[in-house]
């Protein structure tokens, strides 16, 4: 099925079916009246086990126009994935290799205080500290499906800012070439740092990279929240990456340091598996995976008796309009 993907902002507004706790949360803000995010802020010192919930918080911004706009949709393939479905079917290998086993081992993980530093090739580094990393920037909702190279995808509610505004802060210098994204690295609260059988034999901190064109696409997204709320654990509190015409490996979780640098940077599933993971990693139908095509997904959704679980695959994920460029001269099969 073909999704047709005007610019990715534009997605949330018509295209989109929301899961029905969100369309009661949406009809609790419209009799509020817009209650907004500012007193979110005070409210940032809650822990995993009482997630900020972003729309019953004080006034803002394009966030709330967004969360209010959305229609029933025409495309099956556009329904939402429900929060349930998101926050208990993971990839995050720290946490333990089975789908399940993140939201089991990650109830505990403590993301207060937090210190995500952005170094490398800029004249100006700097650090965010956990309150910091939602009021330094305006936060925005942004729908944007997730392919897995695994062949599943999802359509999720992010809530963040854009990557661009984070390295702007930053005055990044001529060198700057890549960025290059490091995830926590604490054995004692990630199992799967500490032992190989938890951790899948991953090389940690879990690391990744971008082009600086790349990094710096309006699609490129770091991600606070979902569904309205604090992200859990399991998806990579406090801020993780968003990179929707990628596989969902790029995605890199609980970020803690971002360093623009010259050369290309190593990638952990690259370095795992270098035949099977590219850097690039773009969602292209056309070039399988070594072990599995990569032509169709199966979309978590609701599922019920008329979903339509299988879904072709779309180049760049659906969004080559707004990325495609970006590679133009690129043989894509070498570079994957
Ligand atoms: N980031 C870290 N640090 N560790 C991981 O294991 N898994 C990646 C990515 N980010 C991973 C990670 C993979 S393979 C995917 S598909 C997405 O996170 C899954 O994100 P989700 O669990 O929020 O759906």
């Amino acid at each position: 099925m073909l999704i047709k993907t005007r610019k990715s902002y534009q997605l949330s507004e018509q295209q989109v079916t929301d899961e029905s706790v969100y369309h009661s949360r949406r009809d609790l803000l419209k009799k509020l009246g817009y209650l907004g995010a500012g007193s979110l802020l005070a409210q940032s010192a809650a822990s995993q086990a009482s997630p900020i919930d972003f729309f019953s918080s004080k006034k803002d911004t394009v966030f709330q126009r967004h969360a209010l706009t959305y229609a029933k949709a025409e495309e099956s393939s556009q329904i939402l994935t429900p929060e349930a479905k998101i926050t208990t079917h993971n990839n995050f290998y720290e946490f333990g290799t089975n789908k399940g086993d993140p939201v089991e081992n990650a109830q505990d993980f403590n993301v207060n205080p937090w210190q995500l530093k952005i170094s490398g090739e800029v004249d100006k580094p700097y650090t965010l500290g956990y309150d910091d990393l939602f009021k330094r920037f305006p936060l925005e909702e942004r729908i944007y499906r997730l392919r897995c190279v695994e062949a599943w995808s999802m359509v999720v509610p992010w809530v963040g800012f854009g990557l661009a505004q984070l390295i702007k802060q930053a005055a990044p210098n001529s060198k700057a070439k890549y960025v290059a994204f490091e995830t926590l690295y604490d054995p004692k609260q990630m199992p799967g740092q500490e032992s190989r059988r938890i951790g899948g034999g991953v090389q940690y901190p879990y690391v990744e990279g971008l082009r600086i064109d790349e990094a710096m696409n309006p699609l490129t997204f770091m991600s606070v929240g979902l569904y309205g709320k604090t992200l859990p654990a399991q998806n990579g509190a406090p801020i993780r990456l968003v990179v929707p015409w990628k596989y969902g490996f790029k995605s890199i979780k609980s970020i803690v340091g971002i360093k623009l640098v010259e050369h290309k940077p190593p990638t952990t599933w690259n370095i795992l598996a270098k035949n099977e993971y590219g850097f690039y990693a773009n969602v292209n139908p056309e070039v399988d995976h070594p072990r599995w095509s990569q032509a169709s997904e199966r979309r978590i959704t609701t599922g019920g008796l008329f979903a339509r679980n299988r879904i072709a695959t779309l180049p760049f994920n659906g969004y080559g309009e707004e990325v495609a460029q970006l590679y133009k001269g690129m043989d894509l099969r070498k570079n994957y």
